[in-house]
């Protein structure tokens, strides 16, 4: 009896380590390793209307591989963008502060040192330093100031221009959703075949639109070349300065003082003080300023709730009526026909969030963010506040803003119902937000380098290789014991 016991446990022993041992190589190596030491970089996105932080942290020992860069923590800087401290520079730096002391908390003191710190600042920075570099310099020299002061390995405070804030949102985008090379479970590298997403990123001064082409690029300033894990890329992108929501709504607002006695895109019933400099202050609004204002004056602005009038002042925004190549999307700007799939984020993502979210509305389709756009434009401002209670300063401007993304999107970039339903409005790939900033990071630390990183799991692979087999020995040797077994106690019983 015991005998027999024993002689089945041992190939019962057998099999369930031989499926157990399948079962483990079926799991991603990445899952069962220990965690390495990780290292860490922190970017600061000083966008035109609030500054943002980002940390991001990393294996150690795989700086060169793909997807394993991910985000640690981030902050909101409370006030404005830095920009909005043109006339009391120090202002700028000393906001920081509260970011960077979470920063010196989220990264283990043992790492401050060498994590490479970068600010990067975009078209609200690219404005102050259109109207007066003087003082862009003097806020630049003012946060530069402040973040010497921490202990992190602060690697410069720039602009970045629309071209780079374009290509390294695509970058984010297409890196967080592995686009480019992609980690097997067998341990090695592939690249999946399912195409670049472009990218659209909506900011407060600025707007950006990224995408892969094979179409030759007419205008040199619109294509950008890179290599990236051994592969090349050819992409187009444009980066609109101007055509920020911020900026648009100042343009907006600008042309209902000089058309209208009210504003069509505000709700009935809403009106408000509108001082003059925050209109013509900008140099997004030099065209629309009159000669002489006095900047102090306020004007009052009430709304009137027009769909079709409001449409009519957001299409002033566009110029259609010239195009020195074979294809414009507007303002003379060449633009290939948008092709592939795309992620739209930011401000992109805020106003369809709202429509979708806050006020129900469908708009999977053109047609219904048509409809949509009207729908909300035709709200008076107490349906408004009915509707979408809890949303603050921003209310009033929804109809602005969704009647803008609608007509960028459609007339502006060309997107027809087809290539629209081929965008996602989201914000976030995983726990990462998409943004230029991780793109920025990365190409500044070498962290995607111009080849393949290779077989580089060789080693891994044949011992993978190894361990497959003798798992695999072990459970038919489990079988074959067994079916011995079954066949001398047949024989046995037999007798
Ligand atoms: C990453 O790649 C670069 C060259 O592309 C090389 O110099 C560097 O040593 C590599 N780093 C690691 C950790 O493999
Ligand atoms: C400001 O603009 C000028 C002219 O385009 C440029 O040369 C300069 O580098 C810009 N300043 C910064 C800090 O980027
Ligand atoms: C400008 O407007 C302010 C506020 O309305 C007023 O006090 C001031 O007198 C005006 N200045 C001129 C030159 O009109
Ligand atoms: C559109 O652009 C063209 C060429 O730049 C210019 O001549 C025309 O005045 C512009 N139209 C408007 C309405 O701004
Ligand atoms: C706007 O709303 C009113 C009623 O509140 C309605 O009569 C009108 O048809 C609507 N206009 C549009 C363009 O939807
Ligand atoms: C990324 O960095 C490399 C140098 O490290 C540079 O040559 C390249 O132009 C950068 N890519 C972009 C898009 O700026």
């Amino acid at each position: 009896m015991a005998r027999k016991v024993l002689s089945l446990l041992l190939p019962l022993l057998l099999a369930a380590v031989g499926l157990a041992g399948l079962l483990l190589l079926c799991i991603p190596t990445r899952d069962v390793r220990e965690p390495p030491a990780l290292k860490y970089g922190i970017v600061l996105d000083a966008g035109s209307s609030h500054t943002s932080m980002f940390i991001y942290k990393w294996p150690a020992d795989k700086e060169n591989d793909t997807g394993i860069v991910g985000q640690h923590s981030s902050c909101n800087v409370h006030g404005g963008g830095i920009s909005s401290y043109a006339d009391n520079p120090s202002g700028a730096g000393q906001s920081l502060v509260k970011c960077l002391d979470q920063a010196l908390r989220d990264v283990p003191k043992e790492r401050h040192v060498g994590t490479p710190l970068y600010l990067g600042a975009t078209a609200g920075m690219r404005l102050l330093n259109l109207t007066s570099p003087e003082a862009s310099a003097n806020v630049l020299a003012a946060v530069t100031q402040t973040l010497t002061q921490y202990p992190f390995d602060f690697r410069g405070a720039r602009i970045l221009s629309g071209q780079e804030e374009g290509v390294f949102g695509w970058v984010t985008a297409n890196y967080l959703l592995e686009n480019f090379i992609k980690y097997g479970w067998v341990g090695r590298w592939f690249r999946p075949r399912k195409g670049m997403l472009g990218a659209m990123d909506l900011g407060g001064a600025s707007t950006q639109i990224t995408f892969e082409t094979a179409s030759p690029a007419e205008d040199p300033a619109n294509e950008v070349q890179l290599r990236l894990y051994g592969q090349h890329y050819r992409v187009y992108t444009h980066s609109f300065l101007c055509y920020g929501t911020d900026q648009v709504l100042k343009r907006l607002l600008a042309g209902a003082l000089q058309t209208h006695s009210s504003h069509p895109c505000w709700p009935k019933g809403y009106f408000t003080q509108v001082q003059l400099q925050d209109v013509y202050g900008s140099p997004c609004t030099a065209a629309q300023r009159p000669p002489t204002f006095n900047s102090s004056a306020k004007v009052s602005v009430s709304g009137s709730s027009d769909p079709a009038l409001c449409r009519s002042l957001v299409l002033r925004l566009f110029n259609f009526s010239s195009c020195g190549f074979s294809r414009c999307s507007f303002n003379g700007i060449f633009q290939p026909p948008v092709a592939g799939n795309f992620i739209a984020f930011s401000a992109f993502f805020y106003t369809m969030d709202f429509l979708t979210t806050v006020m129900g509305l469908p708009v999977a389709t053109l047609r219904q963010l048509e409809a949509a756009v009207v729908t909300i434009c035709n709200q008076t401002w107490s349906e408004l506040q009915a509707r979408a209670p809890g949303e603050g300063a921003h209310l009033p401007n929804y109809c602005a803003a969704a009647t803008f993304v609608q007509q960028l999107l459609s007339r502006g970039y060309g997107f027809d119902e087809r290539g629209f339903s081929s965008v996602t409005f989201q914000k976030k790939a995983g726990d990462a937000a998409v943004g230029w900033a991780l793109g920025y990071m990365l190409n500044l630390t070498n962290l995607i380098p111009a080849d393949p990183p290779g077989l580089r799991k060789g080693t891994n692979f044949s011992s993978w290789v190894v361990l497959l087999l003798l798992f695999a020995a072990m459970l038919v040797a489990a079988l074959v014991l067994l079916l011995r077994q079954a066949r001398s106690a047949k024989s046995a019983s037999a007798i």
